[in-house]
């Protein structure tokens, strides 16, 4: 299963991080002034969070918040 947007808004990843490198957001909440999503089931929350942080934009896995992100596993 591909996790790659927030089905909520139809926004993907990768547009979203287009739009907060755009406008220089480190955060979900900045990123939501620019654009609408996230804001209905709340799911694609920490996949964003993920996105923000390490610009992945497609998910393979369910997500937790202790899930370490493939490129910083030791
Ligand atoms: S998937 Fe983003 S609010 Fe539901």
């Amino acid at each position: 299963m591909k996790i790659d947007r927030c089905v909520c808004h139809e926004k993907s990843f990768a547009y979203l991080l287009k739009v907060a490198e755009d406008h220089d957001c480190a955060s979900l909440e900045s990123l939501q002034k620019h654009v609408t999503f996230g804001s209905t089931c709340g799911l694609c929350h920490i996949y964003i969070e993920r996105t923000l942080k390490t610009k992945e934009v497609e998910f393979y896995q369910v997500l937790q918040a202790e899930t370490p992100s493939p490129k910083h596993k030791h």
